[in-house]
């Protein structure tokens, strides 16, 4: 049944979401298409859906284990994972341990400057507007969640920090940053929601810092398709 193509749901830039037959379900299904600086550079990375897939699962699973409330409920196929549906908050939660990408060209410094704590920054999804920057204060103002939703989502944001820099530097990867996005079930708990994948996160190799991520596209560093399987081999720990 789940193997069955029904109509889609939703489809963003690098998922569909499609119905599922189980009540309160729905199944993302990974693509391989990438986009950066909003959609204005576009390509497909050959194997990238089935990477991504498998790299989520794997951190969804480690990040349950561990006490994270997620969406994910369990892989379904290659390229399928079957999660709880939820209603999006519209806020893309930015966790930063070095400095990097628009942070690092927003203040002009260098990259890789290690930040004396974890920074916390959110964007307004909202593609129309370029998913600006906003305050927190804003984002309340605006009525795009509650003031204790914040506060669950800051203490959660850096619960996951901790947990997947461990992880990672135990692969000799160094978790420069990540985006993370968060959603409601229909009880209106919070939890983790969208993909954790190099698509989302900055690793960088330790010692000779060589980018593992979707930066190696961003900036046309070659090699996109053999670093995120590297990734993928150090999830499974091959
Ligand atoms: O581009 P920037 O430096 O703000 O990105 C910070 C982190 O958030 C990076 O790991 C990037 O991959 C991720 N990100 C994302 N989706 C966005 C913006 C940023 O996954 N729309």
């Amino acid at each position: 049944m789940e193997e069955v193509r029904m109509e889609k749901l939703y489809e963003g830039k690098a998922k569909i979401i499609y119905p599922s037959s189980e009540a309160g379900m729905v199944r993302v299904y990974f693509k391989d298409d990438a986009t950066a600086f909003n959609g204005q550079k576009r390509a497909q990375i050959a194997g990238k859906g089935a990477v991504n897939n498998q790299i989520a699962s794997a951190l969804f699973g480690y990040l349950e284990e561990h006490g994270i409330p997620t969406h994910f409920v369990r892989q379904l196929s290659e390229r399928e994972m079957l999660v709880r549906q939820v209603q999006i908050v519209p806020l893309e939660v930015i966790v930063r341990n070095r400095t990097a990408g628009t942070f690092a060209r927003r203040y002009g410094v260098e990259e890789g400057r290690v930040l004396p704590k974890p920074l916390l920054e959110f964007s307004y999804k909202n593609d129309a507007l370029g998913d600006p920057l906003i305050y927190p204060e804003a984002a309340l103002a605006l009525g795009l969640l509650s003031e204790a939703e914040l506060e669950r989502i800051r203490a959660l944001a850096l619960q996951i920090n901790t947990l997947l820099k461990d992880y990672f530097a135990q692969r000799n990867l160094e978790l420069v940053d990540f985006k993370l996005e968060f959603g409601r079930l229909a009880d209106g708990r919070l939890v983790l929601a969208d993909e954790i994948s190099p698509d989302t996160m900055r690793l960088w190799e330790m010692g000779s810092g060589e980018k593992m991520d979707k930066d190696r596209f961003r900036r046309d560093l070659g090699g996109v398709e053999e670093a995120y399987q590297e990734v993928l081999r150090r999830v499974q720990g091959l």
